[in-house]
This record gives C-alpha cells, sequence and structure tokens, in this order.
C-alpha cells in the first residue's frame, strides 16, 4: 500500500495566501496541515508516499524533504495543471505501479487517523474504501449514496444532494480506481472527478465501501476552516515556554512558547503558540491564536487567529479571526485614514466610524 497525497491544485477560495503560497503549507498550531496527512499515513505503517505538486512545488519539497523526518519515502509527482483529483491520480501512475493507495487530500485534517481503514481494506479487499461524515450542507462536497456500508451512488457537489454523506478526503483505491479514471470525462468545471471514477467502478460491478468517520473532519479550504482547524489543533496542545517570560507577564490556559521568542508586558491567553524567534511586548494574544516565527507583535490583542511568519502587528487595537499571511505588516499610522497596500482578492475589514 502507498499514499499520495495531494498538495496541488488551484486553492482560490483561499486567495490572496495561494498566490505566493500552497495552502497546505498554511500552517494550524504552527505546523503545515500537509504535516498531519503525512504522519497519519507513517502512523498507519505507509512508508512509500508520493506527493503530487502543483506551481508551488518547490515550497512544498522544501518543506518536506526526502519524508525522513516523518519516517517515510517521499517522491515528488509535478501535475502539470490542476486538473482534478482523479487527473491527479492517474498523473502519479508511474509513482504507484498497480499498487493500492491511501489517496490523503494535503488539505483535509481528519481525526483519529487512517490506521483502521487501512487495516480494513487489506482484509476485504473492495475496489475502493471510502469515508463519509453527515454534514448539514452536503453541496460543497462529493455525496455519496450508502446502503449496509455499500456505495450505491455518487455525485460531486449536487445542487440536490441525494443524502447528506460527504465524502471525506482519504480514499483507499485499488488500481482498478486508476484503470475507471482513464475512461471518465472532464466535469464541466473541466476537472477529472474522482467521483465519476468510483462511480464507473460502481457500474462495472466494482464493490465500493464507506466507513462512517465518528471524529471531527476539516477541509481547509477557507479562511473559517483554517481557524477551525488552528483551534482545534491548539487544543491537543501541552504546555512548555522554551522561550523567555518576563515577570510582568501572565500566562493563563495552554501556553507554547518557541525557543528564541521574547513575551514582555503581555498576558497570553491559551491554547496560544508564539514561535520561534518572535518578539510579544505590552500585548494580549489568544485564546485560540497560532503566531508564527520571527513576527513581532506590539501595543495590540490578537485573539482566535493565524499569524504566518515575519509579519508585524502594531499599535492596531484588537484583531479577532484574522488569517494573516507572510511577511504583513499590520500597523497603526499617524493619520485620520486608513492606509493599505491590498493584494489582489485580499480582504480587509476594518472597523466603521468616524
Ligand atoms: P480542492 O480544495 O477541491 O481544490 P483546489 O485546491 O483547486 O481549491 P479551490 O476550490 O479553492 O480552487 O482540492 C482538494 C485537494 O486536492 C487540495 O489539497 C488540492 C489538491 N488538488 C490537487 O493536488 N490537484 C488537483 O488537480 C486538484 C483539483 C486538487
Amino acid at each position: 500500500m502507498k499514499g499520495l497525497v495531494l498538495a496541488g491544485g488551484s486553492g482560490t477560495r483561499l486567495r490572496p495566501i495561494t498566490f505566493s503560497s500552497a495552502k497546505q503549507l498554511v500552517p494550524v498550531a504552527n505546523r503545515p496541515i500537509l504535516f498531519h496527512a503525512l504522519d497519519q499515513l507513517a502512523d498507519a505503517g505507509v512508508r512509500q508516499v508520493g506527493v503530487v505538486v502543483g506551481e508551488h512545488g518547490d515550497e512544498v519539497r522544501t518543506a518536506v524533504g526526502d519524508g525522513e523526518a516523518f519516517g517515510l519515502e517521499v517522491t515528488f509527482i509535478r501535475q502539470p495543471r490542476p486538473l482534478g483529483i482523479a487527473h491527479a491520480l492517474l498523473t502519479a501512475e508511474e509513482f504507484l505501479d498497480g499498487d493500492d493507495v491511501v489517496l490523503f487530500l494535503g488539505d483535509n485534517l481528519v481525526e483519529g487517523g487512517v490506521t483502521s481503514l487501512v487495516h480494513r481494506f487489506a482484509s476485504e479487499r473492495p475496489t475502493a474504501q471510502l469515508l463519509v461524515k453527515d454534514v448539514d450542507d452536503p453541496s460543497a462536497f462529493g455525496v455519496a449514496v450508502v446502503r449496509d456500508g455499500v456505495v450505491q451512488r455518487l455525485v460531486e457537489k449536487p445542487a440536490e444532494p441525494p443524502s447528506s454523506s460527504a465524502l471525506v478526503g482519504v480514499y483507499l483505491l485499488s488500481h482498478d480506481v486508476l484503470e475507471a479514471a482513464r475512461r471518465i470525462a472532464p466535469s464541466l468545471r473541466g476537472e477529472l472527478e474522482i467521483t465519476d471514477a468510483l462511480q464507473r467502478c460502481i457500474d462495472d460491478g466494482g464493490r465500493v465501501q464507506a466507513t462512517e468517520l465518528s471524529g471531527w473532519w476539516l477541509d481547509t479550504g477557507k479562511k473559517d476552516d483554517v481557524l477551525d482547524a488552528n483551534r482545534l489543533l491548539l487544543a491537543e496542545l501541552t504546555g512548555r515556554v522554551d522561550g523567555v517570560v518576563d515577570a510582568a507577564s501572565r500566562l493563563t490556559g495552554t501556553v507554547v512558547v518557541e525557543p528564541g521568542a521574547r513575551v514582555r508586558g503581555s498576558s497570553l491567553h491559551g491554547p496560544v503558540v508564539i514561535g520561534a524567534g518572535t518578539r510579544v511586548t505590552d500585548a494580549v494574544v489568544g485564546p485560540d491564536t497560532s503566531v508564527g516565527e520571527r513576527c513581532e507583535l506590539v501595543d495590540c490583542e490578537v485573539v482566535d487567529s493565524v499569524v504566518m511568519a515575519d509579519s508585524r502587528i502594531d499599535g492596531v487595537g484588537r484583531i479577532e479571526h484574522c488569517l494573516v499571511g507572510r511577511r504583513v505588516t499590520l500597523a497603526a499610522g499617524g493619520g485620520v485614514a486608513h492606509r493599505i497596500v491590498a493584494g489582489d482578492d485580499s480582504f480587509l475589514e476594518l472597523r466603521g466610524g468616524s
């Protein structure tokens, strides 16, 4: 059994972050989302993992390395264009070499890992083994109609969902699914859909099984999903202070202060993680906040947010529910008006009033 982690895609819903970076590298609790999928594959006993990359492939390669840090042998596979999940599977054909595969969407987080799913697939040998989860609005996902654990029908992002079972982004696939992917046409949105390849398998008499996921699942395609994921993973942290916190600062709840970080005259309300080399001065941080490496937070309050590396927040009052990219400056100016340089597709919600 090999692993295949998809770390390409367009990431349009997470612009402008994804103009310059892969969305799978957005940190939650200060660790790239993608790393969680790699950990879970290693925990399930998978060793050889292909990572499918797109336009931000170099950055993903640098972050993941050869996989040794995860106990994996990682091979990078370049998908020339993001033409769909089934297209990514076909792109990995040579790497897979006819083997079974755990296909993991690199922006998905699944509680509890995939070990039991891998064991079940190995013992029952279906054509495919899927994970499903009941959701309130399945129209944003692949949707499965399941009877007694067997999938009858699959539809991609249906306007009128035939059930409330959304497909979680972890699929265990036999080689038959790759063969079926060869025989499907692009969907209306121009992608080779994995749901169409699986439906083809069902139509050909294959057995596609589905297991209900009991834990949480997050598809971190949008800003609020990233903040949800950050909150959930911060809740699992164990506190430790490896940086320097002065006597005038106050720490409550679970707080991680990484080496080289300096906290002065500030309150950290956990769960919070302060990245290596970051300086926090006269500020209030948390709860539910991750601050990346080498940031500077001065005279501000940052709540329920992810602040990525090398950013500076200074004198701006309270910010909350924010995703702040790398090398961003949010600072108070002397004038009476807001002065902003916002990249394409930026989203700024500023406090109104005179
Ligand atoms: P999606 O989130 O469905 O697609 P996307 O990344 O293009 O995002 P958006 O809809 O915001 O434009 O993709 C799920 C995962 O699969 C994600 O980690 C990206 C990855 N992916 C690929 O690697 N190749 C592809 O061709 C596609 C469509 C997705």
